[in-house]
């Protein structure tokens, strides 16, 4: 299993704390935004990251993780010239995934849960991660009949549940044929909610519903949020 995240945009919601470094290292309540993803990979066993930023200070990225040495994994780091969305983003990955599955964490996800398990029991198609929400009109929205994910539509006006899909998903390699066949969203992207439904077209997307806090902190107040969360658990923990 590789690991790729995404760190792709320029941050423009965050502007100005983004005017000097990348969105993705501002903090989040004690450490850089990053790390919460990177944990969510290094957690789950996965060694072989890749990140792939933006142009926007991407520098900054090197001189913060290096080569990976220090948690005892190794990444690759890769540039996403264009704003061209989630799904182009991944598909920089191809070579490095090399017919292998991949984690796919986006670099402003925040996740309590453990996927360990997910990771090591996933052979093929792919798998989502739903977390209840109350606003779910912000995310890409998951329509559930029965025991199975029957559509993902991305920021409904009229959203058909409160179970957002989270930035993170595991695919087997087809995600990059997946990718190549898609047209860009009417913003002008490849969306991730468009490979999404591509395998649950074919009939092969399963998913879990989270228990532990899930943040997206690309917006003043999810990142106001996401540092809240952070220290509320910390305080939890140093009761225990
Ligand atoms: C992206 C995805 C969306 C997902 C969200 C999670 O949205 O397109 O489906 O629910 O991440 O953070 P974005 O935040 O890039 O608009």
């Amino acid at each position: 299993m590789k690991g790729v995240i995404l760190a792709g945009g320029t941050g423009s919601r965050l502007y100005p704390l983004t005017k000097v470094t990348n969105k993705h290292l501002l903090p989040v309540y004690d450490k850089p935004m990053i790390y919460y993803p990177l944990q969510t990979l290094v957690s789950a066993g996965i060694k072989d990251i890749m990140i792939v930023s933006g142009r926007g200070h991407a520098g900054h990225f090197l001189e913060l993780l290096g080569s990976g040495s220090e948690l005892g994994v190794h990444f690759t780091f890769e540039i996403q010239e264009e704003a061209g969305g989630i799904a182009q983003a991944l598909s920089f990955a191809e070579d490095f995934v090399d017919g292998d599955n991949v984690t796919v964490v986006l670099g402003d996800n925040i996740f309590q849960d453990n996927i360990k398990e997910d990771v090591s029991a996933f052979s093929s198609g792919a798998k989502i991660f739903l977390k209840e929400v109350t606003d779910a009109q912000r995310f890409g929205v998951a329509e559930l009949e029965g025991t199975k994910v029957i559509g993902i539509e991305e920021k409904p006006k009229n959203p058909k549940s409160n179970l957002a899909v989270t930035g993170l998903y595991i695919y087997d390699c087809e995600v990059f044929d997946a990718i190549k066949n898609l047209r860009p969203s009417g913003r002008g992207e490849l969306e991730i909610t468009d490979v999404n439904n591509y395998y649950i077209n074919k009939d092969v997307m399963t998913y879990k519903v989270l228990d532990g806090f899930w943040s997206d902190a690309g917006t003043f107040e999810s990142l106001f949020r996401a540092s809240e969360l952070v220290r509320k658990l910390l305080e939890k923990m140093a009761e225990k």
